[in-house]
């Protein structure tokens, strides 16, 4: 349950950090950067909403905003990428920023897809979704920083 809880409270904080890099896109591709940050708000709401149900049904509470920052920070392994909204974010930083995102919520996910307390079924739903998601995500924007 601890590794659903970290994977839920860093999606929470990521699709926060992806509205302030969409709001603060600036530059001459900055188009792109706010369709983009547009596009993977809208997959990491839906991520939320299966990692939260997902939680629920094996017998957990989903997790407020406040204890979603706790668990973030209680996490040692692990430094979590916080958007800092007084900065304007060009194309590739960006592109950096979403990069590590989708890095650290591949690890969560992997964490999650190990653990032997999550069954089965919740598994593979996570897998099939959120985890292809994220390497997708990761992935193209691979390509895009090239
Ligand atoms: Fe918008």
């Amino acid at each position: 349950m601890d590794n659903l809880k970290n994977l839920f409270a860093c999606l929470v904080m990521y699709k926060h950090n992806l509205q302030i890099l969409h709001w603060n896109s600036t530059g001459i591709d900055f188009s792109s950067a706010h369709e983009e940050t547009d596009e993977y708000i809208d997959k990491f709401e839906k991520m939320i909403d299966e990692v939260g149900e997902i939680i629920k049904s094996l017998g957990g509470n989903p997790i407020g905003l406040k204890d979603c920052i706790e668990i973030l920070e209680k996490d040692t392994t692990e430094i979590y990428f916080g958007a800092d909204a007084s900065h304007d974010y060009n194309y590739e930083e960006v592109l950096e920023s979403i990069d590590k995102m989708f890095e650290d919520l591949i690890k969560l996910y992997t964490k999650c897809h190990e653990d032997s307390s999550i069954d089965i079924f919740n598994k593979s739903k996570l897998h099939k979704h959120g985890y292809y998601c994220m390497v997708e995500g990761s992935y193209k924007t691979k390509a895009k920083r090239k």
